[in-house]
């Protein structure tokens, strides 16, 4: 019998209508349209806009566009795994409020939290359902509303961050099409650098803690920064080495979108020139768990079968990895 590998047969994306632009922030906070663009590459980013609306309103459209364009019913999904750091509430898992939303009744469904580096844990997680062979369709959601949780009076960190998600649909190739190989990191020690203070069992909120502004995410950039450029770099060239990849051989690299520099940098060290490289943080900036997902979406109609794809990633924790894939379809 021959190998079950986890092909992704289809994705989907989301962004919110509304546009916030280095203008705009340019009346929030001390900072200009040059020196953001010139630092993180960054020119906006989509904000979700509405009351009582979470990082489930952002999957749900992603997810339901998925099944479309897959021919897939909703109850034939077995499973939803949600990338996210922004969920819609503590608890419940916002996979469930999904599943729920778009009548994936037969699915079970959790959250992985991994910071940026949620929807490359999660994929390679999925995966794994796959490859055992237990179920044969896996939907992987990356979404993040990090307008939640972004202070707009910090500039050195809301310049950075928007709303967004994707979603891609996993199911089992017999041809060798897929995943290939998974990288996945973690240092707890990066945690001091980007985390958010309070609302966790540690310091749960109280009046002082919201007039503090510890339910924000806080980071320290430049240490974020250090360590980003080594990580991303260090993996996506580890993962090519093992695999006997050259740069001519990688069709793709599909990389998190933080900060253009740090991108810039992971492409260097691979080799790949920069027309390989997925790009769409001009317009979306750092939407977290969103980022690679929303890339491919973007990216889909100039993929074809068989191309090698690198996708990157790191992230809050700190977390980081790569994943090798073979695209499994051409353009639709
Ligand atoms: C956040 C980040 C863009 C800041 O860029 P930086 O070049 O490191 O900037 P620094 O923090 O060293 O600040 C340099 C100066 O610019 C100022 N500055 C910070 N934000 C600014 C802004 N939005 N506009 C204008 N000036 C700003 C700082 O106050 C500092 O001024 P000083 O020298 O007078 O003290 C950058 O560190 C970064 O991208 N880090 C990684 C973040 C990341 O990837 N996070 C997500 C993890 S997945």
């Amino acid at each position: 019998m021959s190998k079950i590998t986890a092909a992704i047969t289809g994705v989907a994306g989301y962004v919110p209508d509304y546009v916030l632009t280095n203008k705009e922030l340019e009346t929030m906070v001390e900072t200009n349209d040059e020196w953001i663009t010139s630092r993180t590459g960054i020119k906006e980013r989509r904000i979700l806009k509405g009351e009582g609306k979470g990082t489930s309103h952002i999957a749900v459209p992603a997810v339901l566009d998925l099944l479309k364009k897959t021919n897939t019913k909703a109850e034939e999904v077995d499973l939803l795994i949600c990338a996210t750091t922004t969920p819609d509430m503590v608890f419940p898992a916002t996979a469930n409020l999904i599943t729920a939303e778009v009548g994936a009744v037969n699915a079970f469904g959790y959250d992985l939290q991994a910071a940026c580096s949620g929807f490359l844990f999660a994929l390679a997680t999925g995966s794994k359902f796959i490859e055992s062979g237990q179920y044969k369709k896996v939907i992987v959601v990356g979404a993040d509303k990090m307008s939640a949780i972004v202070d707009y009076t910090d500039r050195a960190t809301c310049i950075i961050f928007g709303d967004g998600g994707g979603a891609v649909m996993l199911e089992p190739n017999t041809e060798g099409y897929g995943i290939q190989d998974s990288i996945l990191k973690s240092d707890g020690t990066g945690a001091q650098y980007l985390h958010m203070k309070a609302g966790g069992s540690r310091k749960p909120a109280t009046i002082e803690t919201v007039q503090a502004r510890e339910h924000f995410a806080y980071q320290e950039g430049q240490q974020v920064f250090k360590f980003a450029v080594k990580g991303m770099a260090d993996v996506s060239a580890e993962v090519m080495e093992r695999n006997n990849l050259t740069a001519e051989d990688v069709a793709w690299l599909v990389p998190h979108q933080a900060n253009k520099r740090i991108i810039d940098a992971t492409a260097n060290r691979m080799g790949v020139g920069s027309e390989k490289v997925m790009l769409n943080i001009e317009r979306y900036g750092n939407t977290t768990s969103g980022t690679i997902p929303l890339c491919l979406w973007e990216y889909e109609k100039q993929l074809k079968k068989g191309d090698n794809l690198i996708l990157a990633a790191f992230g809050g924790g700190f977390t980081w990895g790569a994943i090798y894939l073979k695209w499994a379809y051409d353009p639709k």
